[in-house]
């Protein structure tokens, strides 16, 4: 697909991996839906860097995707506002450590909420936008602990299962106008706070002993989006060799 001038909504756009994917496709020309929960400060920034990278048209959206009703009132605000959507980008995620002890009820139907319930219904709320030029892409953030989960964040690794499975079904709902694509990232950002022992003890689990960037992510999701055209349900791993490691 060709990026210039196409409306991507990118989830959780306000920092972080999010911010650097909607940077990269505001520097292909893309319209920016720059969607934020809390962040609104950080979400006005990426939309001023938006527009300072190539005068495109970029705006702020707010939404909790732990809402049932979130993700429909946040693709229907979208189209509304630039026409139609061209590419959804489910970035927007909760990771909270819940050792298998303390976990409770709530701690797993928040993370599935989140992670796996709402780019669901963004799909679904996005779908007859992506459809209506023949040619649409949806691209979900999951996590290389998708697949091989750690136990002390257990609602949140098996979100990201649950996330690698909604990509195969919105893959097939959604065949053959709208690509639906994974990305597996490793080991990229981690949480603030992390002592440097640790940070090391992580870059040296994978394969290239380094942590990634939030611009090979980006990469990954121009890839998805602009190359990969004879690709859809993939799972394509961002994660410095970590899953076979
Ligand atoms: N960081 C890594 O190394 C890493 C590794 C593997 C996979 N990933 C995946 O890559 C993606 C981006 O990672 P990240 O570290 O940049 O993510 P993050 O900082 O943990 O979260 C991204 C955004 O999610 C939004 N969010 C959280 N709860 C929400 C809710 N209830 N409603 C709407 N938005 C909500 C927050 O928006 P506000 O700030 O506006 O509240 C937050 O800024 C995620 O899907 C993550 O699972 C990241």
């Amino acid at each position: 697909m060709i990026l210039q001038g196409k409306v991507v909504l990118v989830t959780g756009a306000a920092r972080r991996i999010g911010r650097t994917i909607a940077l990269a496709f505001a520097a292909k020309g893309s319209r920016l839906a720059v969607h934020y929960h809390t962040s609104v400060v950080d979400a006005r920034r990426v939309v001023d860097a938006v527009k300072s990278i190539s005068g495109a048209e970029a705006d702020v959206f707010r939404a909790d995707l732990e809402q049932a009703k979130g993700p429909e009132k946040l693709a229907d605000a979208v189209a509304r506002r630039f026409g139609g959507i061209d590419i959804l980008i489910n970035s927007a995620s909760l990771y909270e450590k819940t050792p298998f002890a303390l976990t409770t009820p709530a701690d797993w139907d928040r993370h599935m909420a989140v992670n796996a319930r709402a780019p669901f219904f963004l799909a679904q709320a996005c779908a007859p936008y992506l459809r209506r030029m023949g040619e649409g892409i949806v691209i979900n953030i999951a996590d290389w602990s998708g697949l091989r989960p750690y136990a002390d964040y257990g609602p949140y690794c098996a979100s990201k299962a649950a996330l690698l499975s909604v990509n195969k079904i919105l893959a097939r709902a959604l065949a053959p106008e709208i690509r639906v694509n994974a990305i597996l990232p490793g080991p990229v950002l981690l949480p603030e706070g992390m002592s440097e022992g640790e940070k090391k003890k992580i870059s040296e689990a994978t394969l290239l002993k380094r942590l990634g960037t939030p611009e090979a992510v980006a990469r990954a999701c121009l890839y998805l989006a602009h190359a990969a055209d004879y690709s859809t349900g993939a799972e394509l791993a961002v994660d410095g060799g970590r899953l076979i490691a």
